[in-house]
């Protein structure tokens, strides 16, 4: 398991890391031979359950997705998101961790935040809990969702947070929707990766929810790029689908018994 996150850390420099988010075995299964890391993200709570926000996401629902996703993956890093609340205090976010850890399999768990939550992993990575670190926006506490880096004091505390981080511990951190020439920054300063969503192409790494880049999610946001529009191709095969059970085409005598 060590080899998973050294690899990933000679990357950085080298090539890029490439990580998507799953919430079940068959997208995992899909997506694992293509990247290094797999997130069970929070995000499941409004790509899957149209939560207003990843505040509602609970950490029973966390585990369950990500017992689903473990069988799907045989190679990438699983990165487990720790929900809102769940991490509120040092004993908590202990038990829940570990929770999640001996439950899922997984391989770390992704918490949101830098100096405000240094005492949380501190003890997590004491405890040798691989963690993830999560900066920029941070959909958990965030009041709304504009880039972050734009204002000098918002630059400063970034890139403060950023080397508390690193000096922590963690293995890599998510750049989220933090301006350009900040990422860069924080990506030439610190030695761990940096995965970017909504952060440039300067991250050592990128991370998108699949569920948008394969346009099951059909949301429209400046950062996703929809590669290909599963939708439409779904709307297609059921079409096929009902016309030939209607007019008796399907099934036919080599799909019965
Ligand atoms: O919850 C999530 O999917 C995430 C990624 C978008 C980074 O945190």
């Amino acid at each position: 398991m060590k080899n998973k996150f050294s690899k990933i850390s000679k990357k950085k420099n080298k090539s890029k890391i490439i990580c998507l988010t799953a919430y079940s075995k068959n997208i995992a299964q899909i997506i694992d031979k293509h990247c290094d890391i797999v997130l069970v993200g929070d995000s499941l709570g409004s790509v899957l359950y149209n939560y207003k926000s990843t505040r509602s996401v609970t950490l029973d629902m966390m585990i369950e997705h990500s017992k689903s996703v473990r069988m799907g993956i045989k190679k990438s890093l699983m990165v487990v998101d720790m929900p809102h609340n769940t991490y509120r205090n040092t004993s908590e976010a202990l038990r829940n961790a570990k929770a999640i850890i001996l439950k899922t399999k997984c391989d770390a768990v992704k918490l949101e935040g830098g100096k405000k939550i240094y005492h949380i992993i501190k003890k997590l990575i004491k405890n040798k809990i691989p963690v993830m670190g999560h900066l920029g926006v941070l959909p958990q506490s965030a009041k709304n969702f504009k880039a972050k880096g734009k204002k000098i004091v918002e630059r400063n505390n970034l890139l403060k947070d950023a080397k508390i981080l690193e000096e922590l511990g963690v293995f890599s951190i998510v750049l989220e929707c933090v301006e350009s020439s900040l990422a860069k920054e924080i990506t030439k300063t610190i030695n761990i990766p940096t995965i970017g969503i909504g952060a440039s192409v300067h991250c050592d790494g990128q991370v998108l929810v699949t569920d948008d880049l394969i346009g099951l999610n059909l949301i429209k946001v400046r950062f996703v790029k929809r590669f290909i529009n599963i939708t439409k191709q779904i709307n297609t095969a059921i079409i096929k689908y009902k016309y030939e059970v209607k007019n008796k085409k399907f099934p036919k005598k080599i799909n019965s018994y």
